[in-house]
């Protein structure tokens, strides 16, 4: 049975595991700085915000997490020092510099009872089994929210795309990257979806 519970009841003691599943979901894009998952798990995990997250556990263990914020609050927030100490004084200040820029962006329609959706990620071991889909409609079920956003998808990204469309999510906004030779990705896609 899927259980859906906000990350910071499950308390310090699940940070490894919400992580593991962050690294599962997102460790492809920090390819750069480590290609050990494990590595990047050290790195990375005092950075999630637990506040922001929420899990859903399989058999008691975290199997998908989803951040959700009012767009402003940043759900990464990292460490300099522990970036370096984790992946060396170069490649920790070019994660600084780059997360800084990347991870610290409030949305600009951000507004009161909207959510934007961050980091939505299941463990390798647990795809395809509904978790993703268990936790965002716990999320789309929330009483003080009235309309959801996903920003900058990739629109290579078919597993999420689908995902978010079968749940009602619509695009708004497509922005042309400018990586498309090193990544294949041609356009980041924001969708959202809005309860009457
Ligand atoms: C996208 C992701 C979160 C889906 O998680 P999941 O728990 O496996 O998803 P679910 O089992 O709830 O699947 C729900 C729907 O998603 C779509 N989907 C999931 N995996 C898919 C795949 N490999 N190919 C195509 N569609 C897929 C399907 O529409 C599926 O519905 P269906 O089972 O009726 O066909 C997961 O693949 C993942 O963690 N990917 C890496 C991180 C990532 O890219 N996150 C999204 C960032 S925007």
């Amino acid at each position: 049975m899927i259980e859906v519970v906000r990350a910071a009841e499950l308390g310090e003691s699940y940070r490894r595991g919400i992580a593991e599943v962050f690294i599962d979901g997102f460790g492809p894009d920090f390819s750069y700085f480590s290609k050990d998952p494990a590595k990047l798990t050290d790195a990375l995990e005092h950075a999630l915000v637990l506040d922001l997250f929420y899990v859903a556990l399989l058999e008691g263990r975290p199997a998908g997490i989803t951040a959700c914020t009012d767009g402003r609050q940043p759900s990464f927030r990292h460490d300099k020092r522990e970036l370096r100490r984790h992946l060396g004084l170069y490649k920790g200040t070019v994660a600084d510099f780059g997360f800084r820029r990347e991870f610290s962006k409030s949305l600009p329609y951000a507004r009161e009872g909207m959510a934007s959706l961050e980091f939505v990620a299941t463990g390798a071991a647990y795809r395809g089994r509904g978790v993703a889909t268990a936790l965002l409609t716990h999320l789309l079920a929330l009483p003080q929210y009235d309309e959801y956003v996903l920003a900058e998808i990739s629109d290579i990204n078919t597993p999420a795309l689908r995902l978010y469309e079968k749940l009602g999510f619509r695009e708004f906004e497509r922005t042309k990257v400018r990586h498309t030779q090193q990544t294949g990705i041609n356009y980041y896609i924001s969708m959202r979806l809005v309860q009457a």
